[in-house]
């Protein structure tokens, strides 16, 4: 084992991190995780597996080790350096319950009352809505403020949680806690975020339905196409997924989001422009586009999908990955950890 090697820091430092509930889908892939590998070249990069957040919702205990353990294969597989990047389990490193208890604290009710994603899975939940959902949010900040992380990669619908950890961040913290400077200029606590909105057209919509996006909680398995779906199973999904009548394949004609959807996938995975797959499909029937986008899908995904099995047939060495981002993150993360506990003014002792 390396010892614990600081990583350059005079780069803006992101953060960003995935549920390890159920498979990461081609939405997770192009959507997120695809840049971050683009990341890692310009900043200083912390990417974590978030099992706090997958418990916050009724889990299975008998797999979250297993998927968490997927979710850390997946993002190596899909060129997540550990040499370049900060990888880890959001559990191995307290500091981020501990300091989501300290933000819970300061964090008022009726802001988490109003975000839009716990209203949504509260009202699917029904009866059984655990704190813990309500407190998602506050977790996050955590994940992010723990390591003045200067920007978070994050897509249309957690700008509102990203929203509210700069608001607790500045407004809670900083504001009510941070001292003043001879020049009477705040000392921040917490750096703010900024949101870094990731590149277009990276946006992957459901295969059942164009309007909605892929998701991992869609009841509908034929709504998502997983990252280590087998080649047959992706041809079979792609063969069902919901068409239009219309004869053509466009982009941006919003009474065919399906259409526009599978168009932009195609070019995601075949690695080509928006131009030249609309030119080359805009006089294809469905029947001839469905299997080029199969065959698309499968070529991106097959060395992918071997690099995860090779990483997976060395349990030693992904163990080594996690330990070493575990104790890098910690490292961090105690510091700022430091700073709260002593700006909140509680007793330390030697
Ligand atoms: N809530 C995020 C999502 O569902 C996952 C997440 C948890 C996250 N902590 C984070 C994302 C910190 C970015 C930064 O996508």
């Amino acid at each position: 084992m390396p010892a614990v090697s600081a990583l350059p820091s005079d780069r803006p430092r992101v953060l960003s991190g995935v549920q390890p509930t159920g498979s990461l889908h081609l939405g997770n892939w192009l959507g997120a995780i695809r840049n971050w590998v683009d990341l890692q070249t310009s900043h200083d990069t912390y990417f974590c597996v978030v099992d706090l957040h997958a418990i916050t919702v009724p889990h299975d205990p008998g797999r979250l080790a297993e998927d968490t353990l997927s979710t850390a294969a997946l993002y190596l597989a899909c060129g997540i350096d550990p040499e370049r990047s900060t990888v880890f389990v959001q559990s191995h490193v307290s500091a981020h319950s501990e300091l989501c208890w300290l933000l819970n604290c300061v964090t008022p009710l009726n802001w988490l009352e109003r975000m839009i994603q716990f209203k949504e899975k509260a009202l699917r939940q029904g009866a059984d809505v655990s704190a813990g959902l309500l407190d998602y949010p506050v977790l996050m900040a955590a994940d992010i403020l723990l390591y003045d992380a200067d920007r978070v990669p994050v897509g249309e619908d957690q700008k509102q949680h990203l929203e509210l950890a700069r608001d607790i961040a500045q407004q809670r913290i900083n504001a009510r806690f941070g001292s003043k400077d001879a020049e009477g200029e705040l000392i921040p606590i917490l750096k703010v975020p900024e949101p870094l909105i990731l590149r277009e057209g990276a946006r992957v919509m459901s295969l059942s339905d164009g309007r909605s996006k892929m998701s991992k909680s869609d009841p509908n398995e034929g709504s998502r196409i997983n990252l280590l779906d087998p080649p047959e199973l992706i041809s079979r999904k792609i063969k069902r997924a919901k068409t239009d009548p219309q004869m053509g394949l466009e982009f941006g004609n919003a009474e065919r989001p399906e259409a526009d959807n599978l168009l932009g996938l195609y070019a995601l995975l075949a690695g080509r422009s928006r131009e030249a797959v609309a030119a080359e499909c805009a006089a294809m029937g469905w029947g001839a586009f469905k299997p080029l986008l199969a065959e698309a899908a499968v070529a991106a995904l097959s060395p992918l999908q071997e690099r995860y099995r090779d990483l997976r047939s060395d349990p030693l060495y992904l163990q080594s990955v996690l330990r070493q981002g575990r104790d890098r993150a910690s490292e961090v993360a105690a510091a700022t950890l430091a700073r709260v506990r002593q700006s909140l003014g509680f007793l330390a002792i030697p």
